[in-house]
């Protein structure tokens, strides 16, 4: 027996990531997002959603700059994305009251949190507001990787990177969980006319 929900738009899990942009004045804003999904492989495009109708320091900041970053935190990180995604720019200086720092994009004119192992450096390349919130499309024109989570193969490493995983339905952060099975790979067993794993 099936029941309906209530209405949202977050079905869990989400990343959790920290979109970094600068104001007008150059200096680092940053907030947490969990409305963030791949929106296109050629070029490489994501798309963030902001609440345009509350105060949003980082959504005035992107759409002033054009570019912004996002990061991934890690488990060890669920403090500072926390309060990143509590407190607002227009009151703290968020990222210097967790112990983080910036430095400028390869690519684009925003800011990367130095602590952040992986980033990806995005040029606004359309913007739509639905309903509350100001849908961002951005082309990837560079992903920075910290090193020590990257394989062999210079691929990065989930298991390394250990992001953190955030739980709409409960409100809280979650780890990622482990590997079930290879994609593209375990559904070609219906192909060669076995049924399942
Ligand atoms: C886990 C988490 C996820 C969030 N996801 C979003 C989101 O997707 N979109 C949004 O507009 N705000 C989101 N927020 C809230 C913003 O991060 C928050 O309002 C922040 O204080 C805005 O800061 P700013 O004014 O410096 O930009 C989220 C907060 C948390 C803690």
């Amino acid at each position: 027996m099936k029941r309906s929900l209530k209405l949202r738009a977050v079905v869990s899990p989400t990343p959790t990531i920290i979109a970094a942009a600068y104001d007008e004045n150059g200096k680092a804003d940053a907030c947490t997002l969990a409305f963030y999904t791949p929106t296109s492989h050629v070029p490489p495009c994501l798309t963030i959603a902001i609440n345009a109708t509350a105060k949003r320091k980082t959504l005035k900041s992107i759409l002033h700059s054009g570019a912004f970053t996002i990061g991934y935190p890690n488990v060890d990180q669920a403090t500072e994305a926390d309060w990143i995604g509590i407190a607002s720019g227009y009151d703290h200086d968020k990222i210097a009251e967790v112990g983080w720092t910036t430095t400028k994009a390869e690519k684009v004119n925003a800011p990367v949190i130095n602590e952040l192992k992986l980033s990806i450096e995005c040029k606004v390349v359309n913007i739509v507001t639905i309903g509350s919130h100001t849908q961002i499309t951005a082309e990837v024109v560079n992903i920075q990787s910290d090193e020590d989570i990257l394989d062999e193969r210079g691929k990065y490493s989930l298991e390394k990177l250990r992001p953190l995983i955030y739980d709409e339905e409960k409100r809280r952060y979650l780890a990622a969980g482990e590997k079930v099975a290879d994609a593209f790979k375990v559904g070609l067993a219906f192909r060669r006319g076995e049924s399942r794993l």
